[in-house]
């Protein structure tokens, strides 16, 4: 029986892809602040879901992690879905900080106690998978940290999956890119190019694990504006007005 951790799972992406994998008969371990949406997966599938409350951005969660892990049988994925984000026009310090909290030092929290324990603990295979973002791949003006955040993660898997690379390990790592995903991460109340289901976002985020990819952009229409804008020249990039309107 294959075994997933997932970090982040009490709502949105996390969640859905929680169920997929335990719907597909993984044993699945899910972490969160909330544990109430934990509990009521566990109740679906009582024989292979463990849960645990597991805060990313607090000094215990490297410990919290590897007791859910070793409460699951162990770990063959570790997946983190966990993150924050705001559009944040007027800069509100308080909103930045959290973002660099949570997508910063959360991620790192997560990511290297996961490849610690696939060094340590599993001969040096293992699987870490990270829901970054499209905003990681260009600087948003409208969600600024939010964006850079996304960038730290996105080079900090790249620069990993080299180390693993440089120390013999055979750790591999995937890195999720979807646009936009219609969940509580998004304001109801602004409307959003390209929108996407939870539901199919997650099928798709699913099947880039299963495949190992290394990068996945969910989904190819987001795969190609990524491509455009990345042409895009920074004397013209800067002057460019991208909003989500009201
Ligand atoms: N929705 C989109 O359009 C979109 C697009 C690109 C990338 N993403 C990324 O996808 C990931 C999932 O977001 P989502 O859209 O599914 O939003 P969501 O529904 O708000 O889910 C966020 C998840 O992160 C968890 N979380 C947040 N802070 C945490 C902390 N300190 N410790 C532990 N868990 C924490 C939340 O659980 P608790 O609050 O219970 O702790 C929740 O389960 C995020 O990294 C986000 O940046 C989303």
């Amino acid at each position: 029986m294959k075994r997933i951790v997932i970090i982040g799972a009490s709502s949105g992406l996390g969640l859905k892809s929680a169920l997929l994998f335990a719907e597909k008969g993984w044993k699945v371990a899910l972490a969160a602040r909330r544990t109430t949406p934990l509990q009521i997966v566990k109740n679906q599938y009582p024989d292979s879901v463990v849960f645990s409350q597991i805060d990313i951005t607090s000094q215990d969660a490297p410990q919290r992690l590897l007791d859910l892990i070793h409460k699951n049988g162990g770990a063959d994925i570790i997946f983190l879905a966990a993150g924050i984000g705001w559009q944040n026009a007027d800069l509100d310090l308080q909103k930045d900080l959290q973002t660099v909290t949570t997508n910063c030092l959360g991620m790192v929290n997560i990511v290297n106690t996961a490849y610690h324990y696939f060094a340590n603990e599993c001969y040096g295979n293992g699987h870490i998978a990270v829901i970054t973002s499209i905003a990681g791949t260009k600087g948003l003006g409208i969600s600024a940290t939010y964006s850079a955040t996304k960038r730290m993660q996105s080079c900090y898997l790249e620069a990993l999956e080299q180390l693993s690379q440089i120390k013999g390990h055979n750790i591999h790592f995937t890195d999720i890119r979807p646009g936009f995903v219609k969940t509580d991460l998004l304001d109801p109340s602004r409307s959003y190019p390209m929108l996407m289901s939870v539901d199919y976002a997650a099928q798709k985020i699913v099947s880039a694990i299963i495949a190992r990819k290394h990068v996945a952009y969910i989904d190819w229409k987001w795969h190609i504006v990524v491509a455009l804008w990345r042409l895009i020249p920074r004397c013209i990039w800067r002057r460019l007005s991208i909003k989500i309107e009201s």
